[in-house]
């Protein structure tokens, strides 16, 4: 069943960037692609859990902070080593200014 929260404001996240996003004990990245679509994934690496909102984030990808690891975060698709598992994805819907996420 869906479960959606209202993550931030579309403004809170520039083009080609990541927030995070604290849900109870659980915590999201947020992104915003550069042609201003919304995507979101599971807040920290699969390899040694490094937050990803401190990552870089450019062409569709975001690189870990701590080793470099890549994922596609369209898809969460781990990109190769050191990343081998893939990010959890959610869906987004951006209403009336707000970034809304999915996260059941
Ligand atoms: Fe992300 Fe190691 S913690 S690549």
């Amino acid at each position: 069943m869906a479960r959606w929260i209202e993550a931030c404001a579309v403004d809170d996240v520039e083009r080609e960037d990541v927030v995070a996003v604290v849900d109870g004990d659980r915590v999201y990245a947020v992104y915003r692609s550069e042609d201003d679509e919304f995507f979101a994934t599971a807040g920290h690496c699969t390899h040694e859990r490094a937050p990803l909102c401190e990552g870089l984030v450019m062409d569709g990808v975001i690189e870990c902070p701590r080793h470099n690891g890549r994922f596609d975060f369209r898809t969460g698709r781990a990109l190769g080593a050191p990343v081998l598992v893939d990010l959890a994805t959610y869906p987004v819907a951006v209403r009336d200014g707000r970034v809304h996420v999915d996260v059941d």
